[in-house]
This record gives C-alpha cells, sequence and structure tokens, in this order.
C-alpha cells in the first residue's frame, strides 16, 4: 500500500461499477478509508468487499434525491465522527436518442442524475465540512465528459449535462477555494466500463481511429488523475478541467443517414412520451446507418 491520501476519508458516488470502483481501489490502495456509495448497494458491497485495508463502509445513495443525499452524509457523519474531505462524483447515466426522438423523461433523468446529483453530492459536502471545521486540503472531483466539450450525435442530454459538471466546477471552485477546498474536473474520453457496452463494435472502432494512442482507455487510468487531484500533489491546481482521452481533441464526426421514419413521428414525440415513455427509447446507433468517418 502506498501513502498519498493516507488517513483521509473519501467518498465516491457510482462507485459500484466502472470509474467509480476503480477510484475506490486506487483509493484504498493509497491509504484512504472509503465510503463507497451506489444506487446498487450490492455492487457498492462488492466494490468495498475487493479493497485494500480495512473499515471501508458501502451505502445506498441515490444521488439525485436529497433525502438520499444527505442521510448518506449523516450515517458517515455517525459512523466516523468526521465528514468525508476527498468527494468524487462518478454516478452518471445515459439516455440516447436524436434530439427530435428525445422524450422529457429521457432529458430530465440524465440532467438529475449527472447535473443535479453532482450539485446536491458537493452542496451536502461543503455544508458538512465547514459545520466540521474540516475544510483544509479538502478535494471534490467531479467527473464530466469531453462530450460536455465537443458535443455527440445522440447525447444532446448528456453533453447538457456534463457542460454543465464543467461550468459548476468552475463556479464552485471560486466559492469555496476561501475555505480551502479545491474543485476540478475530469473529462475521461472513451473508457472500458458497462456504461460504454450499448455502443456497437463498429462504433467504437470509428471513435478508436480518432484517439491519437488508438485505443480505449481503462478506468484506472481515469481513477490515477483522480487520486493525484485528491492529493496535496495537486495543492495549487483549483477550477481545472483534466482530459482523459488519450489525446482525442475533436469530435468523431460520423455521416449517419437516418431513416425517414424516424422523422415522421416527430410533432407527436414530446407530448406522447409521458404516457408511453418506452416508444422513444430508440437507440440512435441501430437506428441509423454509419456512413463514414472525418
Ligand atoms: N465510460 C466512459 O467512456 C465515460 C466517458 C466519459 C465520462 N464518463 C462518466 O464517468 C462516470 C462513471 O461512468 P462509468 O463509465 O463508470 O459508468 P458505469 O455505468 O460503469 O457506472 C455508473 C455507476 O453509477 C451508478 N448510478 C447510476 N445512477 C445513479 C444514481 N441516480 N445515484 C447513484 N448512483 C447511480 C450506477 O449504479 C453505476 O454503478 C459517469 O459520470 C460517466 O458519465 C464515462
Amino acid at each position: 500500500m502506498s501513502s498519498l491520501i493516507a488517513g483521509k476519508l473519501a467518498l465516491v458516488t457510482g462507485a459500484g461499477s466502472g470509474i467509480g470502483r476503480e477510484v475506490c481501489r486506487v483509493f484504498a490502495r493509497e491509504g484512504a478509508k472509503v465510503v463507497a456509495t451506489d444506487l446498487n448497494i450490492k455492487t457498492a458491497m462488492e466494490t468495498t468487499a475487493t479493497l485494500e485495508g480495512k473499515g471501508h463502509v458501502a451505502l445506498n445513495v441515490e444521488v439525485s434525491d436529497r433525502k438520499s443525499v444527505e442521510a448518506a452524509f449523516e450515517q458517515v457523519l455517525k459512523q466516523f465522527s468526521k465528514p468525508p474531505t476527498i468527494i468524487v462524483n462518478s454516478a452518471g447515466i445515459t439516455r440516447d436518442n436524436f434530439l427530435v426522438k428525445l422524450s422529457d423523461s429521457n432529458f430530465g433523468d440524465v440532467i438529475d442524475v449527472n447535473l443535479k446529483g453532482t450539485f446536491l453530492v458537493m452542496q451536502t459536502a461543503v455544508k458538512a465540512m465547514i459545520a466540521a471545521n474540516a475544510t483544509e486540503n479538502s478535494s471534490i472531483i467531479n467527473i464530466s465528459s469531453i462530450i460536455g466539450k465537443l458535443g455527440n450525435i445522440g447525447q444532446s442530454n448528456y453533453s447538457a449535462s456534463k457542460a454543465g459538471v464543467i461550468a459548476m466546477t468552475r463556479s464552485a471552485c471560486m466559492e469555496f477555494g476561501q475555505f480551502g477546498i479545491r474543485v476540478n474536473v475530469v473529462l475521461p474520453g472513451f473508457i472500458d466500463t458497462p456504461i460504454t457496452t450499448t455502443v456497437p463494435d463498429k462504433v467504437k472502432e470509428l471513435f478508436i481511429k480518432n484517439v491519437p494512442l488508438r485505443r480505449i482507455g481503462k478506468p484506472q487510468e481515469v481513477a490515477e488523475v483522480i487520486a493525484f487531484l485528491a492529493s496535496d500533489k495537486s495543492s495549487y491546481i483549483n477550477g481545472a478541467s483534466i482530459e482523459v482521452t488519450g489525446g482525442r481533441l475533436r469530435p468523431t464526426i460520423i455521416f449517419i443517414i437516418i431513416p425517414r421514419e424516424h422523422f415522421r413521428t416527430i410533432g407527436r414525440t414530446t407530448s406522447d412520451s409521458a404516457d408511453s415513455p418506452s416508444r422513444d427509447t430508440v437507440d440512435p446507433w441501430s437506428s441509423s446507418r454509419i456512413e463514414g468517418l472525418i
């Protein structure tokens, strides 16, 4: 075990899978106690079971629900007698569809989890740190996406939520800096986790062609950057957006021929979706024909 963040208490959201799980592993390896939170308590417990060291806990948290977030921080205070001073917002979802086919619920759910969830966790965490006089050398790391900067076909909801996370990080760093709390945001590119399993191999190949390193990233490659941002090694980095993309600096533009039938119902989609949301869950990858790449 090394000691980059030894003795620190860290809370990670979305800790039951992918990047969040890997962050927990790297944090535990670096000497921190980890509170692994997820909507899915079973997978959060699976995460804590694999961590180095003792005293890690798993908690069930729905990040878009204020009561759930506040209850989790109360539970942590009770159990550890101090608030976590490293916070990682990794919980995130996608509900992909073309903008003209996107239902209110698929737009709202993504904003609620990715953007409002990050807001609720940051607000609750900072209040707890201030109340406990534990703000010095604290670090919050939000996870956005390179899509928040570049945009992406079929991800207008996701790109908006992730652009919001970048902007909110900037505002938060200006408000919290005076207390000694740093806030930074990481923008991963295409990382090999369950969230990307719905992307067909053909589309993955097109994305990889656009990455100078010519491969998909590993969750650990994002987690190591987050551990650096959590540690005192990054003590003067604040409000920064750090890309972890293998060098992907421009969008992968795919010519997509959208079959005409997908546009025939445009006038009906938004209002109909509340009654029949399943009609609106068209997978843009399968409903389109990929023609090429520039
Ligand atoms: N994998 C990528 O290519 C990639 C790229 C850029 C950004 N990201 C971002 O990184 C973060 C982690 O993504 P990942 O690839 O590890 O995804 P993942 O699907 O493997 O993990 C996401 C975790 O979040 C949890 N979660 C979902 N909704 C939640 C909610 N409402 N409350 C609490 N937990 C919830 C899920 O249960 C899951 O364990 C996300 O914010 C994602 O948008 C991922």
